[in-house]
């Protein structure tokens, strides 16, 4: 029997909550399918910064990189100046574990609303391949004399060679596995940042050659932003930087039901990847038990898959969906009409069948 050792980090505000029926489903799905997830727990995030005055302890990340996957709940706190738990815990280890991809999936599900008119669950699906390391994330740049009339900030886009075009072959690659329209559709701005998306635009279609079976196309962001809303059934999978990947996803949450659905996995293909819901930790409805958990969920669902555990992967987003077509009356937090701990029996009383 296989055993996969998983860190787990419920993290700030709602993160425990969701994080919960989150291993409460695992749990479930592992026993059925005759596999063990072995679960250590990591207190980082908001509380243990105010406590300790530390983001991540020094072994950290050698602590984390002993397992094969880490589950991720929500990272932020009221009383934590914005930045420093986001940069110092969630952008340090997608750093610091090579997490060069950002999976989100944006599917909608039968029976889930979407605010877009006359688009069902057959116009929406795609999956957008996120660049997770590099661009104008790196904290490249710097500050001039600060806090004077005559300050200056430079924030710096940071682009390699190597950085792109392992995104850009993760994305074709995906593509090609995913089996759908097979068309990968490059999001980005050629024409402002014009040393950026140069890179981006020919590392793209050198690598398109390798691969005569998928269609390619290229979209500027905005433009991207408003195909999204208008027709989203052109898209199959977006590969695009950081940046604009971190902005279309949020609006692609949106389309897909809300951030009650919405998740993502942080990828290094060849180390420990990191999956999380991709809305934040909710602070106002910490301890009410009324959060969704079901982008949490989701997110154990790809780990799951990511795992190799596709049956298991399979069942679970299969209760999923009877859970939003059948049960849920809506997806907000509050107005399920279930508690969140419902919600997480829900989906593990179908696992069972
Ligand atoms: C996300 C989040 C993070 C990001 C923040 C919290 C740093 O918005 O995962 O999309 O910008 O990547
Ligand atoms: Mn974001």
């Amino acid at each position: 029997m296989s055993t996969y050792k998983i860190a787990v980090i419920p993290g700030d505000g709602t993160g425990p909550e969701v994080i919960n029926e989150g291993v409460k489903v695992l749990k479930i799905a592992s026993d059925r399918f005759g596999f063990d997830l072995d679960f250590t727990w990591y207190d980082y995030g908001g509380e243990r910064y105010l406590r300790t005055g530390e983001v991540l302890p020094e072994a950290a990340v050698e602590d984390l990189n002993q397992h094969r996957a880490i589950y991720l709940g929500a990272i932020g706190h009221p009383d934590v100046k914005p930045g420093i738990l986001e940069k110092g815990i969630l952008l340090a280890l997608r750093f610091a574990l090579d997490q060069y991809i950002n999976l989100r999936p944006v599917i909608l599900y039968p029976g889930v609303d979407t605010p877009l008119k006359n688009k069902g669950p057959e116009d929406i699906d795609f999956v957008v391949v996120r660049e997770n390391t590099e661009g104008l994330y790196t904290g490249a740049g710097g500050v001039l004399k600060k806090g004077t009339p005559d300050e200056v900030a430079v924030q710096e886009s940071i682009n390699t060679r190597k950085g792109v075009e392992r995104c850009i072959r993760f994305a074709f690659e995906y593509c090609k596995r995913r089996n759908q329209k097979k068309k990968l559709t490059l999001c980005g701005k050629t024409n402002v940042l014009t040393y950026a998306f140069d890179l981006w635009e020919r590392t793209f279609y050198d690598v398109a050659r390798e691969y005569p079976d998928i269609a390619t196309d290229y979209a500027h962001v905005d433009a991207t932003c408003m195909w999204m809303v208008k027709n989203p059934e052109w898209f199959d999978v977006i590969v695009t930087d950081n940046m604009f990947g971190d902005i279309i996803t949020d609006l692609g949450a949106m389309i897909q039901g809300g951030m009650g659905i919405a998740a993502g996995g942080n990828l290094n293909p060849d180390g420990v990847s990191m999956f999380e819901p991709i809305g934040g930790s909710a602070p106002k409805y910490k301890g009410k038990n009324v959060i969704n958990p079901m982008a949490a969920i989701c997110a154990g669902q790809m780990m799951l898959d990511y795992l190799g555990e596709i049956e298991a992967a399979k069942a679970v987003e299969d209760a999923v969906k009877k859970v939003v077509s059948q049960d849920l009356k809506s997806l907000s937090a509050g107005r399920m009409g279930y508690t969140t701990n419902e919600v997480g029996d829900l989906v593990a009383d179908y696992i069972m069948g």
